[in-house]
């Protein structure tokens, strides 16, 4: 097994900016082929159910073009099940989704349907997609995600990156505690273990050290920094940042 931490770089953001002005600029799929030019490991893109930043075209444009894999995130629906059947992704992630929520704001409450789940997994798992299930970090959480056969989880970093980017820096250090224990926990499962949502330069370091972690998945930061840097250097400094705090 190699250690090599992998970046996955979320792209929803671009389409953000796209849809506040309507018309094609800038493009998703541009923006991934340079986040593929500049060393991510992959790209993560959620097609939310009110579409507000990436389109079911955008979908289908990153699977024909991209050549890393993708990564599906989406809510454990009907109608995203179709699509993502019909996309074919390496990965599908599996998020909870609110209409009013700013951004995914809580983990999926896997504990509390776990048989339902699994059941919904099934023909995403038999058409080869890797499950992943984004949950908090939290013991009965991870248990559960477990007890449905996906193989990785995504613990949600977001308690701990608002610790931090608030300075509460003992709420930081419990937040880190918590997932800390839970990527050895979920590792010890058997589970492949990838953690995301508020990181930033300043706050990925002591995720990158957990060596259970295989993957990050990281997007806002990043398409606000290309602003000041260019998409290329952005992610180049994230894993370089990456890269220390492993080491
Ligand atoms: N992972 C998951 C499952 C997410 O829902 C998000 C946010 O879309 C991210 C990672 C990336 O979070 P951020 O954009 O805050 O870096």
């Amino acid at each position: 097994m190699t250690d090599r931490l992998r970046l996955g770089v979320n792209i929803d953001h671009v389409a953000t900016v796209r849809n506040a002005r309507g018309g094609d600029n800038p493009d998703p799929l541009r923006a991934a082929l340079m986040a593929q030019e500049a060393g991510a490991d992959g790209i993560t893109a959620h097609l939310r159910e009110d579409r507000r930043h990436i389109r079911d075209a955008d979908m289908a444009a990153l699977k024909e073009h991209l050549t890393i894999p993708l990564n599906f995130e989406m809510a454990a629906t009907e109608e995203m099940r179709e699509i993502a059947l019909r996309t074919r992704p390496h990965a599908v992630c599996l998020v909870p989704e609110k209409r009013e929520e700013r951004t995914t704001e809580g983990g999926l409450n896997v504990a509390g349907q776990a048989n339902e789940l699994a059941y919904y997994m099934r023909p995403l798992q038999e058409a080869g997609a890797r499950i992943s299930l984004f949950i908090a970090a939290d013991r009965a959480q991870v248990e559960a995600a477990h007890r449905t056969g996906a193989p990785v989880i995504e613990l949600h970093a977001g308690a701990y990156a608002d610790a931090w980017a608030e300075g509460r820096w003992a709420d930081r250090d419990e937040e880190l505690r918590k997932l800390t224990e839970m990527a050895a926990y979920a590792h010890d499962l058997g589970l492949e273990v990838h953690v995301g949502h508020g990181l930033t330069y300043d706050s990925v370091g002591p995720i990158a050290a957990l060596s259970e972690v295989r993957e990050l998945n990281i997007g806002h930061f990043l398409i606000g920094e290309a602003i000041f840097r260019g998409l290329g250097p952005a992610i180049a400094e994230m894993r370089r940042c990456m890269d220390v705090g492993r080491a």
